[in-house]
């Protein structure tokens, strides 16, 4: 996950949904497959918007029913203190330069950008496999990508008494924390020394309308809120997000279909001898000796997953939207040239 450098784009980190690359290196083609990010393949359907979301700044009262939709959807208390961001990325890039340079341990290894955008900002950060005696701020993606690693949710409650009992804070990323609502920590959002963040583009499938949340600290939220200054969101984010996180019955059929698809996700490697051993129900991780070549010879046949540099062996994923697209994974892995 290191720093690649692309002639058009300059220095970025390394990520999923990087398809440019892969066609520059493997060549253009209509039928490229990306199964290189977390992202739902089947989107909430965006609706019709009012004009006015488009052609007027989108007013304090819309931020504030968008705000509500999301305390209620998340489960967080009613007066929880929340932020909204273009994307929950905005937010992991703004919090590290509200807090003076201090010691930051990452559990790792995690999303890159918080290591990245920590370091950015002055702090000094460790990656490490468990949190230790030293660190002011530790930060948890919860459940982890790309491996799925979770914790009792009491753990992570006992963790952000520790890290208040420091001055310190919990961040918990919970990007993908929305097929095991359980596991989250939003009916605890406003304990002293824990920051949430949630990202909607991933569950909701709408990763390119830029939307996600903090809930923390008061002072933190308004100071986060204040760095992003006004009409952060669009106001087509603010009506959608408003509408989809208020759809209780998109929302419950939407867990369901993809846990079912990531069970048949799950199956189809194991049958080609790469069980899981890890993930959500958005992406599944496999271990294999062969990561390197299998990445290679699925990118030769224009289907895009995630490698990882600093986990050779390792390689993630996404949902295959149908069954045309499984059914070209399925002869894509049993492919002869597969099988060193
Ligand atoms: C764990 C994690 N957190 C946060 C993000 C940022 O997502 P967004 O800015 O779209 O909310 C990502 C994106 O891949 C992620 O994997």
């Amino acid at each position: 996950m290191g720093i690649v450098r692309n002639s058009e784009i300059g220095p970025v980190a390394d990520h999923g949904g990087a398809l440019d690359r892969a066609v520059q290196r493997f060549g253009p083609g209509p039928d490229w497959l990306d199964l290189s990010t977390g992202i739902n393949p089947w989107p909430y359907p965006i609706p019709v918007l009012p004009a006015q979301a488009w052609h007027r700044l989108p007013e304090q009262s819309a931020l504030a029913a968008l705000r509500h939709a999301a305390r209620d959807y998340y489960g967080a208390p009613a007066e929880a203190p929340i932020v909204a961001g273009p994307g929950s990325q905005a937010l992991i890039q703004g919090l590290p330069r509200l807090i003076p340079p201090t010691r930051v341990a990452v559990l790792a290894p995690t999303y890159a950008e918080h290591a990245r955008c920590w370091r950015l900002a002055g702090h000094a950060v460790s990656e490490v496999a468990a949190p230790g005696r030293a660190e002011t701020i530790l930060v948890v993606t919860h459940p982890n990508n790309p491996d799925g690693r979770r914790f009792a949710p009491d753990e992570l409650l006992g963790l952000a008494e520790t890290m208040a009992g420091r001055g310190g804070l919990l961040v918990i990323d919970e990007a993908f924390a929305d097929m095991t609502p359980e596991l989250s920590l939003a009916p605890k959002a406003g304990t002293p020394g824990l920051v949430m963040l949630r990202s909607f583009g991933k569950f909701f499938g709408l990763a390119g309308l830029r939307l996600g949340f903090a809930f923390g600290p008061a002072e933190l939220i308004d100071q986060l809120e204040a760095a992003l200054g006004p009409w952060a969101i669009s106001g087509p984010a603010i009506e959608i997000g408003r509408m989809a996180l208020a759809d209780a019955s998109w929302i419950l059929a939407t867990r369901a279909r993809l846990a079912r698809a990531a069970g048949d996700l799950a199956a189809l490697l194991s049958a080609h001898g790469l069980a899981p051993v890890g993930g959500t129900d958005l992406y599944r991780l496999v271990r294999s000796d062969r990561a390197a070549a299998l990445h290679e010879a699925l990118g030769r046949q224009h289907i895009l997953v995630r490698d990882f540099a600093a986990r050779p062996d390792w390689l993630r994923f996404g949902l295959p939207p149908d069954a045309e697209a499984m059914a070209r994974l399925d002869r894509a892995l049993g492919d002869g040239r597969m099988k060193s």
